[in-house]
C-alpha cells in the first residue's frame, strides 16, 4: 500500500482525482464509483478538470459499488441517482454507460449474481474508488462479509443505516438491504483508491491498514492487493502507527513514480 496523508479534505481530493485524471490519460477506459461524503472532492475536482483543462471522459464507462434494494433509478437517494447528480452528468459520461446493481429487480439475487458477471466481462476496473464507513466495510460488505465474496444482497447494519440516515429524512427511510460488489468483487480491480477524512474515520483507517487481516474489519482485506493507494488526510490517519514513515515514504519516492 502506498498511504498518502493530507492536510484535509480537499486536497485528499485533489490527489485522488490526480490517480484518476492520469489514468484515464494513459487509456483507462473503466472507473469503479463510489458514492456517500468521502469520494465528493474528488468528483468536484474532476468536474473542475473537465470543464477547465478538458479532462475528456468520452471513451469511459462506470460501475457503482452498490445500489440499495427497493429504490428505483429516479428516487434521489438511489446510487444510480447521486452518481450521476454529483458527478457523471456533469462530465460528459452518458447514463447508458454507468452501471449499477438493479435493486428494483423481480430477482434481486439473480441481478446481482449478472452485475458481477458484468463487471468481468466489461472490466477489469482501472481504478476503483473507495469509501470506508466508521464499522470497516467498503462497498456494503458489513464486518463479517467473506474476504472472497462476490457481488450479492446483504443486510445494512443498524450503525450503517443510522449512520446514512442523513441522506433521508430518517432512518426508517433507509433500505435494509443492498446489492454490493463482493470484496472478492471488488479486489480484482487493477488500482484501489481509498479515501478517508475525519477522526471519525481514523479507527477504521487503521484497522484497515495496519490491523490483521479480519473479516470484522473488511477493508484489512485490501492488504492482499497488489495496488492500494489509501488517500487520507490528518485526521483519518490519527491512529496510524507508521504515519511518520508514510510521509517519509511519499517524500523519498523512487525516481520513476510520481505524484
Ligand atoms: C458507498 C459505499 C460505502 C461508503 C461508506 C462511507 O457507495 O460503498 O462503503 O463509501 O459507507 O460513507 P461516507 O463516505 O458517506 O462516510
Amino acid at each position: 500500500m502506498e498511504v498518502v496523508i493530507r492536510q484535509h479534505d480537499q486536497q485528499c481530493g485533489v490527489t485522488a482525482a490526480d490517480i484518476v485524471a492520469d489514468a484515464v490519460r494513459c487509456g483507462a477506459t473503466t472507473l469503479g464509483l463510489a458514492t456517500g461524503s468521502s469520494p465528493l472532492s474528488v468528483y468536484r475536482e474532476l468536474i473542475r478538470r473537465h470543464r477547465k483543462e478538458g479532462l475528456s471522459f468520452a471513451d469511459v464507462q462506470a460501475f457503482l459499488l452498490d445500489e440499495y434494494v427497493g429504490l428505483p433509478p429516479s428516487h434521489p437517494q438511489s446510487y444510480a441517482h447521486v452518481i450521476r447528480a454529483e458527478f457523471t452528468d456533469h462530465v460528459g459520461i452518458d447514463s447508458a454507460r454507468v452501471h449499477s446493481p438493479n435493486g428494483i429487480a423481480d430477482d434481486i439475487f439473480t441481478a446481482a449474481t449478472e452485475y458481477d458477471t458484468q463487471i468481468g466481462t466489461s472490466g477489469p476496473i482501472d481504478v476503483q474508488l473507495l469509501g470506508i464507513a466508521t464499522n470497516g466495510h467498503i462497498g456494503f460488505n458489513e464486518p463479517g462479509s467473506s474476504l472472497g465474496s462476490r457481488t450479492r444482497v446483504k443486510t445494512l447494519t443498524e450503525q450503517t443505516r443510522h449512520d446514512n440516515a442523513r441522506f433521508f429524512t430518517g432512518v426508517d427511510e433507509v433500505p435494509r438491504h443492498v446489492i454490493t460488489q463482493g470484496l472478492g468483487t471488488i479486489c480484482e480491480a487493477r488500482h484501489l483508491v481509498l479515501i478517508a477524512t475525519g477522526s471519525r474515520k481514523a479507527e477504521a483507517v487503521a484497522a484497515a491498514v495496519e490491523g490483521p487481516l479480519t473479516a470484522s474489519y473488511p477493508a484489512s482485506v485490501l492488504q492482499l492487493h497488489p495496488h492500494v493507494t489509501p488517500v487520507v488526510d490528518e485526521a483519518a490517519a490519527g491512529q496510524l502507527k507508521n504515519a511518520d514513515f508514510y510521509r517519509y515514504a511519499l517524500k523519498n519516492k523512487p525516481p520513476q513514480q510520481k505524484y
